[in-house]
């Protein structure tokens, strides 16, 4: 099929596009865009379907690099088809899998389900990231290269951090050898043990265990500090206190070769949220201070932080029932990102093609040709709206204005700290690998 969108506001930090053209998509690759001055887009095929976009931005889609598909083993919190279907409703086009599944992601075995599933079920690219450590347990690494053969994009034991510092240079130095970054979820256990928010007056007052933002710092620390001793390719998880964005920035001006995300939860709310002991509001890391989303606002700002991810975390909801002890943490963040992040752009923190290049382009840099060797596909296909890549692309209604609705979710997680809230920015098309998604 052939899909010509006209007159929409393209946005391709790719190609230093910002302005009002048409793209054309043949099959499964984007064949051209065209500026409002130049040469009709020229097609021969009759059956052309042709969307009119004006008013719309019309990017590339969205790649995750975090998201909790929960199969196998989970699938009644959450399966690749729930899951990639959330994605493309929230226009992402491409999401990377984290390994804290049953059996982990910790064997090419697990990896080639995964991708077969994928590609029966998947609604959107999956690309899995393998764990670091055997069984997530922080003991012994994985087999990373039998792994990036099969197709792991990364490697991460996210949920867990890996204590044991020795392990975590290994894997620093293979990551090099290997061409993978490892994405660290930093947290000191001891620190944090037993924590269920973040540690401060209002955990005090409510009677809960903190978790100190010391426990992410310190870890970010160490990681920073192996990084530059082997020259491995650390990407720091889910960015979420003051201190964690200084050290980063710090390091970056050091020339350090680092990369670092941050979720929607971190840059929109507080802890306050917890209050009324709100499970959905219940993270990890947990969710920080005011002076803390600040600081996360300007590390996006200032290129600190290189990647918005969702960290979709989907619980079932009697789990998310229990008592604010007990219930997991994690939020279903799909579907609410990139309107969330839209209100970034909204308050003058990031120009519109600045989150473009935070929720696209910088995620297919740090996974470069990675996200090609699997489905020998050509570098650079993904994150760009360039002749030539694969057509994954986004329509989004800036204007119309919404009711988050979790029970309307079409993930199976409906835990969402955002539930009735009125956002702005839709996506209404998600076109993935030439698959058309309409929504509204
Ligand atoms: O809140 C979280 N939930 N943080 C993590 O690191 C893991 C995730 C999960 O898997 O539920």
């Amino acid at each position: 099929m052939k899909i010509l969108i006209k007159n929409g506001h393209i946005i391709d930090p790719s190609q230093q596009i910002d302005g009002i053209g048409d793209v054309l998509i043949e099959e499964e690759k984007i064949k051209g865009v065209r500026s409002q001055k130049q040469n009709e887009l020229r097609t021969q095929n009759s059956e052309l379907r042709t969307i009119d976009a004006k008013g719309m931005f019309v990017i590339p889609g969205l790649i995750d690099m975090h998201t909790h598909l929960r199969e196998p083993g989970l699938e009644y919190k959450e399966t690749i088809k729930t899951g990639t279907l959330a994605a493309v409703k929230g226009g992402f086009t491409t999401v990377c899998c984290m390994p804290n599944t049953n059996p982990v992601n910790d064997h090419a075995s697990v990896t080639e389900f995964i991708l077969k599933r994928a590609s029966e079920e998947g609604y959107c690219s999956v690309f899995p990231i393998g764990a670091i450590t055997k069984g997530q347990k922080g003991e012994e690494l994985a087999e990373i290269g039998t792994m990036k053969d099969a197709g792991c994009v990364a490697f991460s034991d996210d949920g867990r951090p890996v204590m044991n510092s020795l392990l975590m240079r290994r894997a620093l130095e293979y990551s090099k050898i290997f061409g993978v970054p490892i994405i660290s979820h930093c947290e000191d256990t001891n620190l944090s043990e037993g924590g269920v928010m973040n540690e401060g007056l209002l955990s005090t007052t409510l009677g809960l265990k903190g978790m100190p933002d010391v426990a992410e710092e310190v870890m970010v620390a160490r990681d920073i500090a192996l990084a530059e001793l082997t020259g491995g390719r650390l990407h720091i998880a889910h960015v979420s206190t003051e201190g964690s964005v200084r050290l980063i920035r710090d390091a970056k001006e050091r020339g350090i070769n680092i990369t670092a995300e941050t979720c929607p939860h971190y840059f929109s709310i507080t802890e306050d949220a917890v209050k009324g002991y709100n499970t959905n509001a219940k993270v990890n890391p947990p969710l920080r201070t005011k002076k803390d989303v600040e600081a996360i606002k300007k590390g996006l700002k200032d290129g600190t932080i290189d990647i918005i991810a969702t960290d979709h975390a989907p619980h079932r909801i009697d789990e998310k029932l229990r008592e604010f002890d007990f219930a997991p943490s994690g939020i279903s963040g799909l579907e609410t990102a990139l309107s969330l992040s839209l209100r970034l752009v909204e308050e003058g923190v990031l120009t519109a093609s600045q989150m473009v290049e935070k929720m696209s382009l910088n995620p297919a840099r740090i996974l470069g040709s990675l996200i090609t060797h699997h489905l020998s596909l050509v570098a650079g296909s993904k994150g760009t709206l360039k002749p030539g890549a694969d057509a994954d692309v986004v329509i989004v209604d800036t204007i119309k204005e919404f009711k988050v609705e979790a029970e309307k979710f079409v993930s199976k997680g409906k835990n969402t700290p955002f539930d009735g809230w009125m956002l702005k920015g839709i996506p209404i098309i998600t076109i993935s690998m030439g698959r058309m998604y309409e929504w509204q």
